[in-house]
């Protein structure tokens, strides 16, 4: 067996975690993070027979049954996953029932999964039905972007138009907008539910007045489009009260048509 400590999986996402809590979106154990794994690769590190223990997922997971999972631990800091991933990371494989998921590695202080385990592995569906290579959902609290939650209605058309209007990367890296979910109670299955219904459409969701969501093939992705839509924020809420310019829906277009990509409905007149 090969040193688990060792496999890009578990360095990628200590290296991710770190960077979110040094770009300050993940005060104490604010955010979460879920990477579907490749189960070959795993093997190479565990003996996928030998499971730990058991930990009730508390919803149907039946979807993902047999795949496997790591996930950050609820109570965990991002800050701390570096210096000890065995403590603040498990891998966990979905049950033939999906009623449970057998812990194969980690949460060696017999801790659990993120509390918002149902939102992660709820969007894993929904982003798999439409995106075969998608594997990774990524949860934080970014400071502009739910300051702007506190100034702007909870409308995602007009959400995604004012980070399409603010810097021009934002239409083409999101061209399928922002979902947006008003302020709703955290960790239960209802914003489980919620979240993957908007995840149907988009890569991105915004839960109003708490933080975000990102998806994507790997952590770069998911990052990538969490990064974008907070520096637009920030760039929206430094220019709040003095805006003289917005990009035109015209011009939002010509970046779409140049770079060939189909946006959101009804943002944008032109
Ligand atoms: P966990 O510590 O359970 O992951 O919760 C953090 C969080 O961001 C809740 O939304
Ligand atoms: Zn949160």
């Amino acid at each position: 067996m090969k040193d688990i400590f060792k496999a890009p999986f578990i360095i990628e996402m200590s290296e991710t975690t770190a960077n979110m809590y040094r770009q300050g979106w993940d005060e104490r154990n604010g955010g979460n993070i879920s990477c579907l794994l490749d189960e070959n690769e795993v093997a190479e590190y565990l003996d996928l027979n030998c499971v730990i223990r058991t930990i009730p997922t508390k919803f149907d997971a039946k979807k993902l049954a047999g795949k496997i999972f790591l996930v950050t631990g609820t109570g965990k800091y991002f800050k701390n996953v570096t210096k000890d991933p065995e403590t603040n990371l498990g891998i966990v494989r979905i049950s033939a029932d999906g009623t449970m998921a057998e812990l194969l590695w980690g949460y060696k202080d017999g801790g659990k999964f993120t509390s918002e385990f149902p939102a992660h592995m709820m969007s894993h569906i929904a982003r798999l039905e439409v995106d075969p290579n998608h594997r990774v959902v990524a949860h934080s609290h970014p400071t502009y972007t739910i300051a702007m939650n506190t100034v702007c209605p909870a409308d995602e058309k007009d959400f995604t138009h004012k980070l399409w209007q603010s810097n021009t990367e934002c239409v083409i890296v999101f061209p399928d907008g922002v979902g947006v979910l008003p302020c709703m109670v955290c960790g239960t299955e209802e914003i489980g539910i919620a979240t993957a219904e908007k995840m149907k459409s988009h890569r991105i969701v915004v839960w109003t007045n708490h933080g975000i969501y990102g998806t994507g093939k790997d952590l770069d992705e998911a990052f990538g489009l969490i990064e974008t839509v907070e520096k637009t924020a920030q760039i929206y809420m430094l220019s709040l009260g003095h805006v003289v310019n917005v990009i035109p829906d015209k011009t939002i277009k010509g970046l779409a048509d140049l770079w060939n990509l189909t946006i959101m409905e009804g943002v944008i007149d032109a």
